[in-house]
């Protein structure tokens, strides 16, 4: 059975359920999924394929996630890797809300080597109760949305998505397999 790592950096908590949520649906698949934040990810060798996510605060992915990508390229260029960024809130297209951007500028040199099939934005979430001073008065000031805007259903679609390449790589359909 396939083995896949879903990887992935939070500070508060919404990317971890991300995650979590990921590794629930390719279990419901049939395949095998770890769901590990990337600081307890020492090897990858049990994996197959990865799918690696961070929150993004101010532009940029959590340093954890960051290192994690560098210190991996290129055992993530050897497997078939997807990758997504959780921030924005508010109502409408996550992409949309932050304007097409995807991935940090700083690492799309590394994705362009290691070329994940996909990089996916989602909504986030936003909890005053989680949040300390500096960042309630940043998020005042940028006056992004309060509240959890989380898109589940688009979540799903996209990890069923991952689910169906990875089967297909385990068993292709007849005729469509390596001669
Ligand atoms: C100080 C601060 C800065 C943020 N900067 C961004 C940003 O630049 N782009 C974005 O899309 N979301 C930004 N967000 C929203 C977070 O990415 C969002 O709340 C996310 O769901 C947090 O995930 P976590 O709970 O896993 O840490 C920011 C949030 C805070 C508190």
């Amino acid at each position: 059975m396939e083995s896949v790592l879903v990887a992935y950096a939070s500070k508060h908590g919404a990317t971890a359920e991300i995650a979590e949520r990921i590794g629930q649906v390719l279990r419901q698949a049939g395949l095998r999924a770890d769901v590990l934040p990337t600081d307890r990810v020492s090897d990858l060798t049990p994996y197959q394929a990865v799918v690696l996510g961070s929150a993004v605060y101010i532009g940029q992915w959590q340093k954890r996630a960051a290192r994690f990508l560098r210190e991996n390229e290129k055992a993530l260029a050897e497997r078939p890797l997807w990758l997504f960024s959780s921030g924005p809130t508010g109502e409408g297209d996550a992409a949309a809300l932050v304007q097409g951007w995807r991935f940090p500028k700083a690492l799309q040199p590394i994705a362009d080597r290691i070329r994940p099939r996909d990089i996916a934005v989602f909504h986030g979430a936003l909890d005053a109760a989680k949040m300390n001073w500096f960042e309630k008065w940043m998020i005042k000031n940028v006056k992004a949305p309060l509240g959890d805007f989380r898109d589940w259903d688009a979540i799903t679609t996209w990890a069923t998505a991952i689910a169906d390449v990875l089967r297909k790589m385990v068993s292709p359909a007849p005729g469509t397999g390596p001669q």
